[in-house]
């Protein structure tokens, strides 16, 4: 299986099958592909409604009749626009072609419903991608349940967590691999993932992309 962060929270995953989490391409300044570098999806997982998680995600469902995950609220805006949408809510998990998606809590806002990040199940291996969130003890449920192979974790801080937190929360979810990402989109959310890779020292293996480069798990 690969991932590719396609930069800020933007990630591609190709395995059985192929999954984008908040498409943010055109509009996002890290970004080293355009739109229509992006291979066909079959499913795209959508955090929250803010524009830096949401904004290329309903055209390229369009684009490809990908199934939308999402919470209930974004997923009804999904289908009034023609998009195939699987709604669900924080606690619950939804498979769609072969991959299960379970809904984890975020603590952070949105316009639609309540954030959250996403324990992705493909191929036997579990990712887990945060969303936008500040720390929380409720990751712990992450690692007892779910110990996820690899997490791709905020760390910008001011919108998210900052790397202090970011290396605990490594800790809560148990995780065995992680990935930072929200960082060094726009000048408010600067941050040395050098330094994250410090604190997190051999609590696990922090791998430092750079927008556009894939990881093979
Ligand atoms: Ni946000
Ligand atoms: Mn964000």
């Amino acid at each position: 299986m690969k991932v590719t962060w396609i930069g800020h929270a933007s990630l591609l995953i190709e395995g059985s099958i192929r999954i984008m989490v908040d498409p943010f391409i055109e509009a996002n300044p890290s970004a080293t592909v355009k739109k229509e570098d992006i291979p066909r999806l079959d499913v795209i997982a959508i955090t929250h409604d803010h524009e830096d998680h949401i904004s290329d995600a309903f055209d390229l469902a369009k684009r490809d009749n990908a199934v939308v995950v999402a919470m209930h609220e974004i997923a009804v805006k999904a289908g009034e626009q023609g998009i195939t949408a699987e709604g669900m809510n924080i606690g619950g998990t939804v498979e769609v072609k072969g991959a299960k998606f379970t809904m984890v809590l975020a603590v952070h806002s949105s316009y639609s419903g309540h954030p959250c990040g996403y324990v992705i199940t493909l191929d036997g291996k579990r990712i887990y991608h945060a969303g936008d969130t500040g720390l929380t003890r409720d990751m712990e449920i992450i690692g007892e349940l779910y110990t996820p192979d690899i997490s791709f974790l905020p760390i910008g801080s001011r919108y998210t967590m900052d790397i202090v937190q970011a290396a605990k929360a490594v800790e809560y979810t148990k995780t065995k691999k992680v990935v930072p990402i929200h960082y060094n989109t726009w000048p408010p959310i600067q941050a040395a993932p050098e330094e994250f890779k410090k604190l997190v020292g051999n609590k696990a293996e922090v791998i430092i992309l750079k927008p556009g480069q894939s990881y093979e798990l």
